[in-house]
């Protein structure tokens, strides 16, 4: 992981509402291999959309100059997300590179899994600190259901095997629950993650992007998954691992392991969100929720040095009063024109 950093940082940017930043998601791609109904709908996405070309996407020599300047503006996490970061085959160069900057304590993976067995020692020996599986169903036929047709569980569950080989046993399990479609698979995956080691975290359903078909009365509240599960198995109630942890956290009464609840929808936790969004062609965006994204490739690519770069970041963060899971339930006029998760990954 990055070495101590030899000089000494300024306190770095506070937004509007006084939230430093210091996480930073990178998507490495807007492709990828699933079609999840709660991101990527194959019906749904819109026909028209182009992804990004490859000399559209940052390479990764600027994604790691920019990675650089965020460090240097308080970020001390790096999580690489998609699409499906590993579509990009030498994704493990990237993650040497970005390991080896100065102040960044943790490069983190969140992958589908489907490509992750074959590439998971060289993630590891490059410097890959963390890996965050999304899995959604531990049920073959509705796993189909799930990646839109288009993955395999056994694949995926292989993956975790792979993974765990290669050291990262304790990975988080990413599941998005929706009512009526995987809400039922929620026991099995109980059942199955208990006891091993990795900590499974149920997602609300969001109405991220513009072609999920959100609806309300799809998502199970957090508080109703918990109540269900410790019917069964008794929870005990963990404090936070860091402020601003987007996860709820809980122990099994029976000494089962830990489990999480990230419950954006019923319990927004905006307050104190130090999270920033680089997507794959450069733009950078202050909330999951934004619309257009500020362009750093331009002024990448125009020849701006270091400190103009740092100083159109930190311009972005100091404006910055994004609270859009807070206002959800106060504003009634929805935009058309937001980011797609598979831009942003998350
Ligand atoms: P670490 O703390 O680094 O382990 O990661 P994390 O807990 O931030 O979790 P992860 O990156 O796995 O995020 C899990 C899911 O939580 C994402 O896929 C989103 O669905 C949701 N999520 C993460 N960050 C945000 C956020 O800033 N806003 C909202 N509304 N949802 C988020
Ligand atoms: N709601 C909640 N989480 C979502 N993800 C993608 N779409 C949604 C959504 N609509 C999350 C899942 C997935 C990660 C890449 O993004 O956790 O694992
Ligand atoms: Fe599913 Fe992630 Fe792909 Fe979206 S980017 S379709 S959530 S695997
Ligand atoms: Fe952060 Fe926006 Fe998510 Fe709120 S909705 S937690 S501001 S990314």
């Amino acid at each position: 992981m990055g070495r101590p950093i030899p000089f000494q940082l300024d306190a770095g940017p506070r937004d509007r509402r006084d939230r430093p930043l210091r996480d930073l998601r990178i998507s490495v791609l807007d492709r990828c291999n699933f079609r999840c109904p709660y991101c990527m709908p194959e019906e749904d996405y819109p026909r028209d959309h182009r992804f990004l070309g490859k000399a559209e996407r940052l390479r990764f020599e600027e994604i790691t100059r920019l990675a650089g300047l965020f460090a240097g503006l308080g970020v001390r996490k790096l999580r690489l997300t998609g699409g499906e970061p590993l579509l990009r085959r030498d994704l493990p160069a990237l993650v040497g590179m970005l390991s080896a900057i100065p102040g960044i304590e943790d490069v983190a993976l969140t992958t589908n899994g489907s490509l992750l067995a074959a590439r998971v020692d060289a993630l590891r020996e490059a410097g890959l600190g963390r890996i965050t599986l999304s899995l959604d169903t531990i049920d073959p036929d509705t796993f189909r259901t799930m990646s839109g047709g288009q993955g395999d569980l056994a694949v995926v569950l292989d993956a975790i095997g792979a993974a765990e080989r290669a050291g990262y046993t304790q990975m988080k399990i990413n599941c998005v629950v929706m009512r009526g479609v995987n809400d039922h698979q929620v026991p099995a995956l109980v059942e199955h993650f208990r006891g091993s080691g990795h900590v499974l975290r149920f997602i609300e359903y969001m109405d991220v992007g513009t072609c999920n078909g959100w609806k309300l009365d799809r998502v199970v509240p957090s508080a109703e998954l918990r109540r269900r599960i410790a019917e069964r198995w008794p929870l005990v109630a963990l404090p936070a691992h860091y402020s601003g942890e987007v996860a709820s956290r809980y122990r099994f009464a029976d000494g089962g392991g830990e489990i999480g609840f990230i419950s954006s929808v019923s319990e927004p936790f905006c307050g104190d969100c130090s999270r920033a969004r680089l997507s794959a062609d450069g733009r950078l965006y202050t909330c999951l929720f934004g619309r257009s994204g500020h362009d750093l490739r331009g002024a990448l690519r125009a020849g701006a040095d270091d400190g103009e770069l740092a100083g159109l970041i930190r311009a972005v963060w100091q404006a910055r009063g994004d609270r859009y899971s807070e206002l959800r339930g106060i504003e009634t006029v929805r935009s058309r024109e937001r980011i797609e998760m598979y831009e942003i990954g998350g």
